[in-house]
């Protein structure tokens, strides 16, 4: 299994803080924002990853983290998205990167207490379709909220006014290589983005979507207030832990 973490957009719910520079450079706690989804790669085991990153600071990505040695790694991938059409469309550009393969996709502001490494060993198992993570949230409506009958996940609702359960589909996700067939069906939301959403409802809908509750805490950086919420987890419990 490959990763992927996605980095491009615009970042304007951080402005002023993401004029000059882009959202996954800004800190957390003591690292780039950057370092913890790649570490959350990382510690499932996963060694070949693609950065897909866009907008004017895109270089500083390759003088910060270089081809990834500060993780052991020996090589990083990059990319490029043009403009921010959303994270399907940035998902789209791992095509080539994938080469068939599944992959595990990270959101380049998602950050998380513990690891994946249960969930990835149950996708390498199921062998097809997609896996998404959960987590029980105060503000679903902020999120990809699952609607749920009995254990099944039904639907996916993006943003929801009303929130049909008090979860959040976080921004990991398990994919087989079907995905990128799925992305070039997607037409541009409401808000003029592909989006993952509608991904994972085709899964969904084929009946290949499975779901885990993620343990530990999980938050985005998207916002100012989960940017400081993010700095005071990780300050106070650490984030990436492997137990
Ligand atoms: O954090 C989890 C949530 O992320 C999910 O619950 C939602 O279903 C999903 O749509 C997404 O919601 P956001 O509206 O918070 O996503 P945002 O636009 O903030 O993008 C999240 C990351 O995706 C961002 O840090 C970088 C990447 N991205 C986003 C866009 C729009 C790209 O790489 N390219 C893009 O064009």
């Amino acid at each position: 299994m490959k990763g992927v973490v996605l980095a491009g957009g615009l970042g304007t719910r951080l402005s002023p803080l993401t004029r000059v520079t882009n959202k996954h450079l800004l800190p957390v706690y003591n690292k780039p924002m950057i370092y913890y989804p790649i570490q959350t790669l990382v510690n499932a085991g996963i060694r070949e990853i693609l950065l897909v990153t866009g907008g004017n600071s895109a270089g500083d990505f390759l003088k910060l983290l270089g081809n990834g040695k500060e993780f052991g790694l020996r090589h990083l991938n990059y990319t490029y998205q043009e403009g921010e059409g959303g994270i399907a469309d940035a998902l789209r550009l791992a095509e080539y990167f994938a080469d068939g393969e599944p992959v595990c996709v990270v959101l380049g502001d998602n950050l998380i207490e513990r690891n994946i490494l249960q969930a990835a060993r149950a996708f390498r198992e199921q062998k097809r379709g997609a896996k998404i993570l959960l987590k029980e949230v105060k503000d679903p409506q902020r999120f990809g909220v699952p609607v749920l009958e009995g254990k099944h996940v039904v639907n996916i609702e993006e943003k929801p006014h009303n929130p049909r359960s008090p979860y959040a589909v976080t921004g990991i996700y398990f994919y087989d290589s079907a995905v990128f067939e799925i992305i070039k069906t997607l037409k541009p939301s409401g808000r003029g983005e592909l989006e993952i959403t509608d991904v994972n409802n085709a899964y969904i809908r084929a009946g290949q979507l499975t779901w885990d509750v993620l343990e530990g805490w999980w938050t985005d950086a998207g916002t100012i207030e989960s940017l400081f919420s993010a700095n005071q987890l990780v300050a106070e419990t650490g984030a990436n832990k492997m137990e």
